[in-house]
């Protein structure tokens, strides 16, 4: 029996200890937050919180989070950091596909939790593990210093590619 918690959520299983964390989340959980890029450890795609430090929930064995914490997208909006990043996230209109982006966000906070304030190569070198193919790079950047700045306030407004999607 594994015991860890997911967004302070205290949780006990008898899932195989080699089964990735990712497929933990999605399958058993439902959590569908996070999700599957590569497989390895390579796009960021599946990235999560452990004790507070980002992972790579898919390559990251239930065996490996015995006794941690974990944190997942779909709660990181509780948390003052996250709800900041959030907003920015929308307020910079960040998302593409979005396909990248919970990953994305989980890299940010885990940045913004640890560096009030990052250079930009601060945030290049936490971001860099997270693979965008819509190329939204620099809306991100943009995005993590705006909520480190405590500005967010502005109302996310829809973009026209986005109101365009929606009458689609
Ligand atoms: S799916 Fe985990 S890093 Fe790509
Ligand atoms: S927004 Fe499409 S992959 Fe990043």
């Amino acid at each position: 029996m594994i015991r860890f918690t997911v967004n302070g959520e205290r949780l006990e299983t008898d899932v195989a200890a080699d089964t990735p964390l990712l497929w933990f989340l999605r399958d058993n959980l439902q959590m569908t937050g996070t999700k599957y890029g590569c497989g390895m450890a390579l796009c960021g795609a599946c990235t999560v919180h452990i004790n507070g430090e980002p992972a790579r929930a898919c390559s990251t064995p239930l065996s490996a989070i015995a006794g941690k914490r974990v944190t997942t997208i779909e709660s990181i909006g509780s948390t003052p950091i996250g709800k900041q990043v959030q907003a920015a996230w929308l307020s910079e209109d960040v998302v593409q596909c979005g396909y990248c982006q919970s990953g994305q966000i989980m890299s940010a906070t885990a940045l913004l939790a640890k560096i009030k304030n990052p250079t930009d190569t601060q945030i290049d070198d936490a971001m860099a593990g997270n693979i965008c193919r819509c190329g939204t790079y620099n809306r991100v950047r943009s995005a993590i210093k705006v909520a480190a700045s405590g500005a967010t306030a502005k109302p996310a407004a829809p973009s026209k590619s986005s109101a365009a999607k929606a009458k689609a």
